[in-house]
């Protein structure tokens, strides 16, 4: 389990965290915040801190706040936990836990960026524009996506970047496996139909099921390719998805470019 300690959100919070790992319990801090957080340990009636970050911890106040959060058998888990640190010498002779605080490495101010001008500097990278679709339980699904990526040639491998609020993304999650179609530049509209959550995006647009993964292929795009689900890691607001490349076709077309928020497209000729 771990105490997450942050003086500033909310005015202070203290949150519990890794709920169902009784294996270790730590304090994490951030250590530019290192004079704030005993009294904000302090407030959320947890136990006592000093000023270096070792702390009391009142198992009672604790098991109240894991209570429900983890599986059946949590109390009598906690109970062992309890009981291991009394044997190791961890409690305090009024049965309160000794825990140090990690403090986590502070970012200098320079570190720290404008959400605005990441949006402005990585929106000038041009991409290409796809649609990530997988069958769900209930019909199709699928998204617009730039942050399709190539990413390994042996094995075979794409990236893409669905955000976590994306209501499609768990269900192609859930079927394992999706199919990529590169848009044309004459698909803008696709592209749009694909950017709206909670529709029912599929109504009336020409599709084909994938030979492979039975994923859907939208009727005119560039290119397909279809994946497996190998891998997805959690990265900020969103998912890093690797995909592995089961099956895949192209044909002649101009690519959809998206660049500065808008769509473009390629100056010059494709060559054959
Ligand atoms: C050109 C373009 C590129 C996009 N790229 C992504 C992307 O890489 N990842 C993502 O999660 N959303 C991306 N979006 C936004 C999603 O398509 C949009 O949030 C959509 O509503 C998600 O639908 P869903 O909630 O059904 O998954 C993009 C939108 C556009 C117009």
């Amino acid at each position: 389990m771990l105490l997450r300690i942050d003086p500033v959100n909310q005015g202070g919070s203290v949150l519990l965290e890794d709920v169902d790992d009784l294996s270790r319990l730590s304090i994490v801090a951030r250590s530019e915040s290192r004079d704030a957080t005993p009294w904000t340990f302090h407030q959320s009636r947890l136990g006592v801190m000093t000023h270096d970050g070792t702390a009391l911890v009142d198992p009672e106040a604790l098991r109240r706040m894991g209570d429900g959060r983890g599986g059946p058998d949590w109390d009598a888990r906690f109970d062992r936990m309890l009981a291991a640190a009394r044997e190791r010498g961890w409690t305090a002779p009024d049965g309160r836990l000794f825990v140090h605080t990690e403090w986590e490495a502070s970012t200098t101010h320079q570190e720290q960026v404008s959400p605005d001008l990441l949006r402005q500097v990585l929106g000038r990278f041009p991409t290409g524009v796809v649609v990530a679709a997988a069958s769900g339980p209930d019909g199709p699904v699928g998204l617009a996506c730039q942050s399709f990526v190539s990413l390994s040639l042996d094995p075979p491998l794409v990236s893409l970047s669905p955000a976590r609020t994306s209501r499609s993304w768990p269900q192609i999650a859930e079927a394992g496996v999706f199919c990529v179609s590169m848009l044309t530049e004459e698909q803008v509209d696709v592209c749009s139909r694909f950017a709206v959550s909670g529709a029912d995006k599929f109504a009336g647009l020409s599709w084909r099921p994938s030979p492979v993964t039975g994923s859907p292929i939208v009727d005119g795009c560039l290119a397909w390719v279809d994946c497996r689900i190998e891998l997805v890691h959690p990265a900020g607001d969103h998912e890093l998805v690797v995909g592995r490349v089961v099956d895949l076709d192209v044909r002649q077309g101009r690519p959809l470019i998206f660049f500065a928020s808008q769509f473009a497209q390629l100056a010059q000729e494709e060559s054959a």
